[in-house]
């Protein structure tokens, strides 16, 4: 609300007339400035047509002070002009040595491509300028799409062929970000491995180029597209914090590079490793979104902004989506082994404790015992569901509960009757190798028939069977990625192909099947981006669900996703890495996202049940808040014993504050813990779940729960709480 008010506010000033218009052209100045509510973004034509960035910082208000673009001298001839002139879209030529947003090779050999205005076009939120080589019809349109709300610009490219030869583009960016001239700037990032994604980093940018990307065909464990950029001094609360993200489910790569005069920008879009994307005459290629935004208070603000964006324009169903429901899946109970009478046992006790959608995991399909074989075998295992999955499903829903179902529709086992009807499927190199991970080879989806034979799987599927949502996994990285059927100078087109044909089956089984949810998995966090998130609910965020390690994860995942979309189980003890912890610092930790419970609920006892269907009745009580608020991240897991995290709903009326103690050390008390986001002049009812908060009083304001702040008895190791604020 407060944001949307002075944005109009900012727009009506900057304008001098009362439209609320966020893209505006000054045709004397020859320069466009988008505003936001928290940003205004600007750029120039140059003398000779080149389009320059000149802002991207707080917003501006007064057009009078912009300065239309001047020529620049060079400064040696070792320092071209050129890299002075913070070219928007630089295409790699001329004395270019920075990273280009585009680079082509044409079929006579000719490399040079030099970017020049053509036309420009706004429509309401979005501008699209025309740019195009000086000699020959290389067309190039730049997008922008704005959130003025939401402080946030989306930016992608269309590369098309207006020539009449071929050329092939070599690298393919969605957008360049330019800081404000300066050093001392330092990036964050995310990064990790598998079963330890999205751990948070900060370091110092320095002259040279950082690179994130992934050459692994999907997301990737080891890097997510997103970045923050600050200038060395941020916190969560303060300070300008500079944020992209780009919605790409395939190779992707973002550089940050610090020239040495002082510019520091963002390059992103398609991974130009190993790529080739060959246009005829009258083709085009479009890039991915790259989201970008500046916040002006702080990472909390640039997480929160982010969350917004994501809530309202990216997931499928936007703000009309459900809250998540409380989910259980036996994946780590039963592994393989499943079958009617034992997924119907465990549905039976999952219903008692409240769950709402109930998932079967790996193991009810084809010859698929263990992880040596079934996979591309869509079709139900008759020795563990001997009258198919209705029973089962009708069982589910007779319980109250949705039904879910796992699959993995990318992949094939060497032993499954698919491959060994169509070896030729899978991505390889005629006569070479074909790498197995997991048993398995990944199917190549940028071919059309496959792209069929997996959508007709699927689809048969939710026809067939009552199925509200699938948990799509993929379980493997790439190797070999060779398309012998097409043209060699097409061969490379697979990594580009691929995904546009994922989201194309996804798409179309959305729009065929309009309730059906999807949750994407890949080995846990592998494809955690906002590409895939246009078409899922949910992502698996780790297959490591032990509590401790969680909050790291769980703490990068919030940087950039919203607790919405973020899956977490509370699993049994000891976990994956011996660690136990107690059940109800395993609930809040999950609690903090889409709540669900992995356990094998035929081992718990009965102290056991009971808490956890209190905990899940608490979810269901703070989950609006949760999953739709503002979260204020307070204590970071990096550096206290302590973790706190507090969401606050948009309509102000509820707050909740989770807290962990990590380890104590004796006679240490936990920190004081500053609520943020709060109504200084309301008063606040505070329930304390467990009575471990040491205030006693029912009633507390705005201002001494964020000024004095509350303190609790969090005396054991992993020890955890809740506190629920109700606005009176
Ligand atoms: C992956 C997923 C797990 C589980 C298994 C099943 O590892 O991340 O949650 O579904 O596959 O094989």
């Amino acid at each position: 609300m407060f944001r949307a008010a002075l944005w109009l506010l900012l727009v009506c000033f900057g304008a001098c007339s009362l439209s609320a218009q966020a893209i505006r052209y000054l045709p004397e100045k020859r320069l466009w400035v988008i505003t936001t509510s928290q940003n205004s973004y600007v750029m120039g034509l140059g003398p000779q047509g080149q389009l320059e960035h000149i802002y991207w910082d707080a917003p501006l208000w007064r057009t009078e002070d912009l300065q239309a673009v001047t020529a620049k001298r060079d400064i040696s001839s070792f320092d071209p002009h050129q890299m002075l002139e913070n070219e928007e879209f630089p295409g790699w030529g001329g004395p270019l040595y920075d990273e280009p947003a585009l680079k082509i090779t044409r079929s006579n050999g000719d490399r040079d491509l030099v970017l020049r205005y053509v036309s420009h076009h706004i429509d309401g939120d979005q501008l699209d300028i025309q740019l195009k080589d000086i000699h020959d019809a290389v067309n190039v349109t730049l997008h922008y799409r704005v959130y003025p709300t939401m402080g946030i610009l989306s930016r992608w490219a269309t590369i098309a062929n207006g020539t009449k030869q071929d050329f092939t583009i070599v690298s393919a960016q969605s957008a360049a970000w330019y800081m404000p001239p300066g050093t001392g700037y330092r990036l964050s990032y995310l990064s990790g491995r598998w079963a330890a994604e999205t751990q948070l980093n900060r370091e110092p940018i320095h002259e040279g180029i950082k690179v994130l990307e992934s050459r692994e065909g999907h997301t990737s464990h080891n890097f997510n597209p997103w970045f923050a950029i600050d200038d060395g001094s941020a916190t969560e609360q303060n300070g300008r914090v500079w944020f992209g993200a780009l919605a790409w489910s395939g190779n992707w790569r973002i550089s940050v590079e610090q020239t040495p005069y002082r510019q520091v920008r963002v390059t992103g879009g398609l991974n130009p490793f190993d790529f080739s994307y060959h246009l005829k005459p009258g083709e085009s290629l479009t890039t991915p979104q790259f989201y970008g935004g500046v916040a002006q208070h702080g990472f909390g603000e640039a997480s929160r902004l982010l969350h917004d964006l994501e809530r309202a324009d990216i997931e499928p169903h936007g703000l009309k989506a459900r809250v998540r429901p409380v989910l259980y899946n036996s994946w780590e109970a039963t592994t393989f082994h499943v079958n009617e009478e034992g997924q119907k046992a465990l549905a039976d006790k999952a219903a008692k404790l409240g769950v709402e959608l109930f998932v079967m995991d790996d193991g009810w399909f084809g010859a698929r015992n263990d992880d040596h074989a079934g996979l591309g075998d869509w079709t139900v295992n008759r020795q563990k569901f001997p009258n198919g999955l209705a029973p089962l499903i009708a069982y589910v829903n007779h319980l109250g509960m949705d039904f879910g179902l796992w699959v993995e529709p990318e992949m094939v086992n060497p032993n499954s009757d698919l491959y060994r009807a169509h070896p030729d499927w899978v991505m390889n190199f005629p006569g070479r190798p074909r790498s197995e991970l997991r048993n398995q080879l990944v199917l190549n989806l940028a071919r059309d028939d496959v792209k069929e034979y997996i959508y007709g799987a699927l689809d048969k599927l939710a026809t067939e069977y009552n199925i509200r949502y699938f948990k799509w996994d993929m379980n493997r990285t790439f190797s070999e990625p060779g398309w012998p059927e097409v043209a060699p100078e097409d061969q490379q087109k697979l990594w580009v192909k691929y995904v546009d044909n994922l989201y194309d089956i996804i798409d179309r089984l959305r729009a065929k099947h309009p309730n059906l949810e999807i949750e994407s998995c890949s080995g846990g966090g592998g494809r955690v981006d906002l590409g895939i998130l246009r078409r899922v609910e949910e992502f698996w965020t780790s297959d490591n669900t032990e509590a401790f390690d969680r909050l790291r994860i769980q703490e990068g995942f919030s940087q950039a996703y919203s607790a919405k979309f973020m899956s977490a189980w509370v699993t049994d003890v000891p976990n994956m890495n011996h660690r136990s912890t107690p059940l109800q610092y395993r609930f809040l930790v999950a609690m903090q996202g889409a709540l669900g419970i992995g356990a094998n609920l035929n081992k718990w006892t009965e102290e056991d049940t009971q808490l956890a269907t209190k905990m899940v009745a608490i979810d269901k009580r703070i989950r609006n808040t949760v999953q739709l608020g503002d979260l204020y991240r307070i204590l970071s897991p990096r550096t206290n014993d302590t973790t706190a995290n507090e969401y606050v709903a948009r309509n102000g009326d509820q707050a909740v504050l989770f807290a962990f103690r990590h380890s104590q050390q004796y006679n240490t008390p936990p920190p004081t813990i500053y609520l943020r986001g709060l109504d200084e002049h309301a008063v606040y009812h505070v329930e304390s779940i467990d009575g471990k908060l040491v205030e006693k009083s029912e009633a507390l304001s705005g201002a001494y729960l964020m000024h004095h702040g509350l303190d609790f008895k969090l005396t054991d190791d992993f020890d955890s709480t809740l506190v629920i604020l109700k606005k009176q």
